[in-house]
């Protein structure tokens, strides 16, 4: 998948007129996770509320094309009208065939019915999952979250999908407010099975402004999920690191 990724983006960097600029980022040498920002890659959000409104218009601003989706997309046309003209707005179907890569940013109550709407089209796709389940909000499946772990609850109900957890561990406004601070950035703690996605992701995040920190496979994501050690941690990487035992 990575690697159909990378040849579809050096098609379009040789097709495309942006020119030197392009090809120099899309030809640079394949660096170690985490040591360079990813090139550019169209990404479907499928929730365009504070998180994925936030996290979307990083990538956005970091050059990456992102179609915003959610059941109300007519609600949608201020956020994609202030962040120009890499940014649009449709329907959830039409951001996860617009997506390389899509990022989930719905209260968790929602998953299981995402999976039956468009679990098979997603089916194959690197997925970026941020959602935290709340038991007030989002009921039973947060005594599932926290008995399997989120990771492999969310990967339950998207089956297929190259899925990564992300983006889910602090406030929309810290993440609006530390994006691209000065050393040292901000810790996003990543987790997934695949690692290709994980790469992807780890690049993703480094373009959003943060410094990823790969905790582990999916079933680590309960780590930092909500009530786990890694969750609302304010930290930079190494910071992180040392919290969670990983290797520095
Ligand atoms: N807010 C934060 O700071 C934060 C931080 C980290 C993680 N999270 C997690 O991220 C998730 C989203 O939180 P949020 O605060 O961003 O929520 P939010 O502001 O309420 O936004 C939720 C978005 O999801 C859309 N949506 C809801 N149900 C949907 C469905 N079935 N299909 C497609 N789109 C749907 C909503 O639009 P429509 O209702 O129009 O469809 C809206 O665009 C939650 O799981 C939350 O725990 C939030």
């Amino acid at each position: 998948m990575f690697k159909r990724i990378i040849l579809d983006r050096d098609r379009r960097a040789l097709l495309g007129a942006a020119g030197a600029l392009v090809l120099q980022v899309v030809l640079r040498p394949t660096t170690a996770l985490g040591q360079a920002a990813a090139p550019p890659m169209k990404i479907g959000v499928i929730g365009a509320g504070h998180i994925g409104g936030t996290v979307g218009g990083l990538w956005v601003k970091a050059g990456h094309p992102v179609f915003f989706s959610s059941r109300h997309p007519d609600e949608l046309k201020g956020l994609v009208a202030g962040l120009g003209p890499l940014a649009q707005a449709g329907a959830v179907d039409q951001a996860i065939a617009f997506g390389d890569v899509v990022f989930i940013a719905v209260p968790y109550g929602a998953m299981p019915q995402i999976g039956v709407d468009y679990g098979r089209s997603l089916a194959g796709k690197i997925v970026l999952d941020a959602g935290n389940a709340v038991a007030s909000r989002d009921g039973a499946i947060a005594d599932e979250a926290e008995r399997d772990g989120i990771g492999v609850t969310s990967q339950k109900y998207l089956p297929g999908a190259q899925l990564v957890r992300a983006f889910n561990t602090l406030s929309y406004t810290i993440f609006a407010r530390e994006a691209s601070r000065p050393a040292p950035r901000l810790a996003v703690p990543i987790a997934g099975d695949d690692p290709e996605a994980v790469q992807v992701a780890a690049g993703l995040v480094r373009d959003a402004g943060f410094d990823p920190v790969v905790v582990g496979r999916l079933a680590d994501a309960r780590r930092f999920q909500r009530g786990g050690p890694g969750y609302g941690q304010n930290v930079s990487a190494a910071e992180l690191r040392q919290k969670l035992s990983l290797a520095p």
